[in-house]
């Protein structure tokens, strides 16, 4: 089935591009990086020709970096003429901004599927996409899985459930909350949390409408930046006497002190998948990413 591809380890993916080379049982090619003084990349791989180019290139911070790696790899496959490049991006930056909420804010994630179109990729594949509106920007097959049954799996055989309900810190979070609590046969609670949007301060309200105290929460988001929304949703579950808070998400980016904050804020754990490396990474991604491209090179 992939006899003619080889997978191409992104610069930013290397783990997960030799464990999905290897469930495939597909030659890897590991590209030669150079990074230069002012931070510009080089890289350098062998001809490609005639091949099922299966690119692995997560694109977290620093974002821009990644990116223009990935539109250099593309670039290189489509020139060698490879017969066809699917792009595996775990997790797709930019997508955040997939509208203008103040005027003339310039959609990032149309830029950044415009860009790998016309690089010449042929599809991708990414993993719980911030909102869904994202993949509209593509004209090209873009397929986004979820991470959450594999997220709902681990905290099953890890963790007692007893007197614990699954939370989202915010509305734009809540059917992936009542998808995990669904799966664990766990109650739901969502916070109201606002972020403005001229100075990125966020607050969420105190008033949680539920009575907490004793309880364990399981907190669910697809991902954590600056660790800002977490942090604010602990002050407010710590002021009703929670018990345990326990963190998870899909995405660890953690910029700064992050994980630091976050877990002197009270919280136990964190867990996330290895979309992006991090401490955090306890849930692997390269199965679940191997069998959908198996089955995206069977309905070809
Ligand atoms: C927002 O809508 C997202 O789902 C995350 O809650 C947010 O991006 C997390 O960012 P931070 O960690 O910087 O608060």
């Amino acid at each position: 089935m992939f006899e003619n591809s080889v997978v191409i380890a992104g610069p930013a993916s290397l783990e997960l591009a030799r464990r999905i080379s290897q469930n495939l049982n597909v030659k890897i090619i590991e590209p030669e990086l150079k990074i230069f003084s002012d931070g510009e990349s080089k890289l350098r791989i062998p001809v490609v020709k005639n091949k099922h180019c299966i690119i692995v290139q997560s694109l977290y911070p620093p974002p821009d970096r990644h990116i223009i790696q990935l539109l250099m790899l593309i670039h290189k496959c489509n020139k060698d003429h490879a017969s066809k490049i699917t792009l595996v991006i775990p997790y797709m930056a930019y997508a955040r901004q997939d509208k203008a909420f103040l005027e003339g804010e310039i959609i990032s994630i149309e830029v950044l599927a415009r860009s790998i179109e016309n690089f010449g990729a042929d599809e991708v594949i990414t993993v719980d996409i911030h909102k869904e509106v994202s993949l509209s920007y593509f004209s090209i097959k873009i397929k986004n899985v979820t991470a959450i049954p594999l997220l709902a799996d681990y905290i099953k055989n890890k963790a007692s459930l007893e007197k614990s309900f699954i939370i989202s810190p915010d509305a734009g979070g809540i059917k992936r909350a009542e998808k995990f609590a669904q799966l664990l046969g766990l109650p739901t609670l969502c916070l109201e949390k606002k972020r403005d949007r001229k100075t990125g301060y966020v607050s969420i309200n105190e008033n949680i409408g539920m009575e907490v105290g004793g309880m364990n929460a399981i907190l669910i988001d697809d991902m954590i930046s600056t660790g800002g929304s977490i942090v604010k949703a602990c002050e407010v579950l710590k002021k009703q006497k929670i018990g345990n808070i326990t963190v998870l998400c899909t995405h660890a980016i953690l910029v700064n002190n992050a994980f630091e904050r976050i877990i002197s804020s009270g919280v136990k754990e964190i867990i996330s998948t290895n979309s992006i490396p991090s401490i955090c990474s306890k849930v692997d991604l390269s199965l679940t990413l191997s069998n959908m491209l198996v089955n995206a090179n069977k309905s070809d």
